[in-house]
């Protein structure tokens, strides 16, 4: 009789992107963050106070608003105002969620430290600020890290067949959920005791439109990612 084991595989999206691919083997390491080299901040400017302000008030604002949270700091207008978002990956429990909120504000500022325009996904969480114009809502394609796991042997034909599907549907699920986020399960190849399992999510900032483009895109690049591998995940 077969065992009951479930694959993995996931596409986890958010708006929040560069534009390398870092490629990591361990989960749980953080992606190399993108940090901007051009206009730096120094101690005690007006935008270093904002920004102090703002990443401050982000672990707390997100835990209470469902894992997300967009918000800005500083006199709107201004080209010290700050824009920042922060999310947890849906794929990953509350323990982990809460660690990468409380780590990856203080994380950032030290391998960026004076950049004004800063994105960092982490294995749990995902972490981007900026001065004007604001980045909410609208989609950034580039992919920040992709994870990969090779549990046992499949058929890379068989794989694809279940997930494309599977993904897919997603993506229209996740993009008209009020919490942009979705998952399921398909039968590998017809076998109901092996399930593929799949999980889609998008920031909140971005509405259906805007979620259905990245995830498209996204999901649209995991044939070309993952051939052999049993699950993956790609976040941006
Ligand atoms: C978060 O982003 C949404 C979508 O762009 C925007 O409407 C909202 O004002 C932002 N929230 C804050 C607190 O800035
Ligand atoms: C969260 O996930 C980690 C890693 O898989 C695990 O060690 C931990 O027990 C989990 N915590 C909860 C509360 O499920
Ligand atoms: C700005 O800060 C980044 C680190 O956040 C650093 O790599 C870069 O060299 C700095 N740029 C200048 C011009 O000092
Ligand atoms: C969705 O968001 C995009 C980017 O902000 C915007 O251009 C578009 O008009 C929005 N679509 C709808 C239906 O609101
Ligand atoms: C998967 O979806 C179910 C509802 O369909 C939800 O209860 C569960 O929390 C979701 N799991 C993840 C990891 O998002
Ligand atoms: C996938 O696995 C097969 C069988 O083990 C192997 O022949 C093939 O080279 C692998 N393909 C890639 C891209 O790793």
């Amino acid at each position: 009789m077969a065992s009951r084991r479930a694959l993995v595989l996931l596409a986890v999206v958010a708006s929040l992107c560069r534009a390398a691919v870092g490629q990591r083997a361990k989960p749980l390491l953080p992606g190399g963050p993108s940090c901007s080299t051009a206009d730096n901040y120094t101690d005690g400017s007006p935008y270093k106070k904002n920004l102090d302000e703002l990443l401050a008030g982000l672990p707390a604002a997100a835990g209470g608003n469902g894992w997300f949270y967009n918000g800005t700091a500083g006199a709107p207008g201004t080209a010290d105002q700050v824009f920042g978002l922060i999310m947890c990956y849906a794929d990953r429990n509350a323990t982990q969620c809460r660690e990468c909120l409380a780590g990856a504000p203080a994380g950032i500022t030290t391998a960026c430290p004076g950049s004004r325009n800063v994105r960092a996904a982490y294995d749990a969480c995902v972490l981007r600020y900026s001065p004007p114009p604001s980045f909410f809502s609208t989609a950034d394609l580039a992919v920040n890290f992709q994870v990969r796991a090779i549990a046992f042997a499949v058929d890379p034909d068989k794989m694809l067949n279940a997930w494309l599907t599977l993904m897919t549907d997603l993506t229209g699920r996740a993009a008209s959920s009020p919490s942009r986020v979705a998952n399921a399960t398909t039968p590998y190849d017809g076998d109901p005791a092996m399930l593929v399992y799949g999980l889609a999510q998008c920031t909140r900032d971005l509405n259906a439109t805007e979620c259905t483009r990245c995830l498209v895109s996204m999901v649209g690049q995991l044939r070309r990612r993952f051939t052999n591998e049993t699950g993956g995940a790609i976040k941006a």
